[in-house]
């Protein structure tokens, strides 16, 4: 039997928590997980909803570390983590994406010789200034075993020098949970609630601070909506610190009076995956929902430099516009004029809902 402990901290972490956790659940002659959740994100709407929507239990042990600067969060997740994993004894730690409880959990764990999984290993930006790719390139490095969600992920570690044998291809945690949440969040009504059809309105989510921190470069994107808001509603769940920024850079009368642009709080993820499955478009600076518009086949424009998902622009939607505001609005009609049976999902390889089990397999053969 191995004891397991897998990290949860920020939203994103959720979704690739979930699927791995219930696999352990299933296989309980194997495994014993154990859910911590280091508190980086604590509102309702980051963090509970999206536990009770992906059916997550309860995490065991809830560290509460959090907003605060990158080095306080960071370190206040290790002096909290550190107690734990000395107490629990895990035979592996498992820490996904690329957010700062990532790393700090990693370091932890490695420094104490325990063995530490990294989920969603191997992606790369190649822009040092995103924190991020700091978090990615350093878990990496740490870790003893790295899954990989596509083969590129895989080339971009082999050129960092990794070991082959420290290196798993096991696919796409996220599309596990998508596919497995699809027919759950046909129940929600969200669209009914918005007054929005199937793929009358595009979907915007912004949050990098490299978007919303500068008034200058926040405004271009506000001119780029503009003009898409005039084709049809954008839909505009807003994150927290974006909505903290968008008061501090004295943006929220233009915000608030820009036709047919409609803000709303954080939606759970049930009712986002009803909201964005059925939009004729995505604008974004998410990672994950560029995965997620792939693998649905929904046109995605990505409000970036660059991508650490190249996979999601050869195979997928994905469109890389930055944030100028001619190039976005561009690519919006663009992607509006062409007919929407065009879009048709182009899946990678093993994005196909069994990638938790790969990585339960690949933990069980360490210990056989
Ligand atoms: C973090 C991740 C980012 C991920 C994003 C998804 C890092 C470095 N960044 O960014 O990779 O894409 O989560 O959401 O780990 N806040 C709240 N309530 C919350 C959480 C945050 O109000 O529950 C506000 C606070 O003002 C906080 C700010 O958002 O200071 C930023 O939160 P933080 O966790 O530092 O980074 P995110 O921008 O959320």
């Amino acid at each position: 039997m191995l004891k397991v402990i897998n990290v949860v901290g920020a939203r994103p972490n959720f979704m690739k928590v979930a699927p791995i956790v219930d696999a352990m659940k299933r296989r309980e002659r194997e495994f014993a997980p154990l859910v911590v959740h280091t508190g980086q994100h604590y509102d309702e709407m980051m963090s509970d909803a999206f536990l009770r929507d992906l059916d997550l239990p309860e995490p065991n042990v809830y560290l509460g570390v959090g907003s605060g600067s990158h080095a306080a969060q960071t370190a206040a997740v290790m002096q909290k983590f550190e107690p734990v994993v000395l107490q629990e004894k895990p035979d592996w730690v498992l820490v996904v994406g690329d957010v700062n409880s990532t790393l700090a959990c990693a370091l932890v764990c490695v420094k104490l010789g325990m063995k530490v999984g990294h989920v969603e290993a191997g992606l790369r930006s190649h822009d040092r200034a995103m924190p991020e790719e700091i978090n990615r390139l350093l878990t990496d490095q740490i870790a003893d075993r790295l899954f990989t969600p596509s083969r590129d992920a895989d080339d971009n570690l082999r050129g960092e020098g990794i070991p082959e044998d420290r290196i798993c291809f096991v696919g796409n945690v996220m599309i596990d949970s998508l596919l497995n949440q699809l027919k759950h969040a046909r129940s929600s009504t969200i669209r009914a609630q918005l007054g929005v059809a199937d793929s009358d309105y595009a979907v915007l989510t912004l949050h990098r601070p490299s978007n919303v921190d500068e008034r200058g470069t926040f405004s271009r994107i506000l001119d780029a909506l503009e003009k898409i808001a005039r084709r049809l509603p954008i839909i505009f769940p807003v994150h927290p610190r974006t909505r903290k920024t968008i008061a501090e850079l004295g943006l929220t009368d233009r915000v608030q009076r820009m036709n047919g642009l409609r803000l709303l709080e954080p939606l759970g993820y049930l009712d986002f995956l009803r909201l964005f499955s059925g939009a004729r478009v995505v604008l974004t600076d998410s990672g994950g929902l560029q995965e997620e518009t792939t693998a649905l086949g929904i046109p995605c424009l990505t409000l970036r430099e660059s991508t650490e998902r190249p996979i999601t622009v050869e195979l997928g939607t994905n469109v890389v516009v930055g944030s100028d505001p001619q190039r976005i609005s561009t690519a919006a009609l663009a992607a509006l004029d062409r007919p929407r049976a065009n879009n048709t999902p182009r899946v990678p390889p093993l994005w196909d809902g069994h990638a938790a089990d790969r990585i339960l397999d690949v933990l069980a053969a360490t210990h056989r």
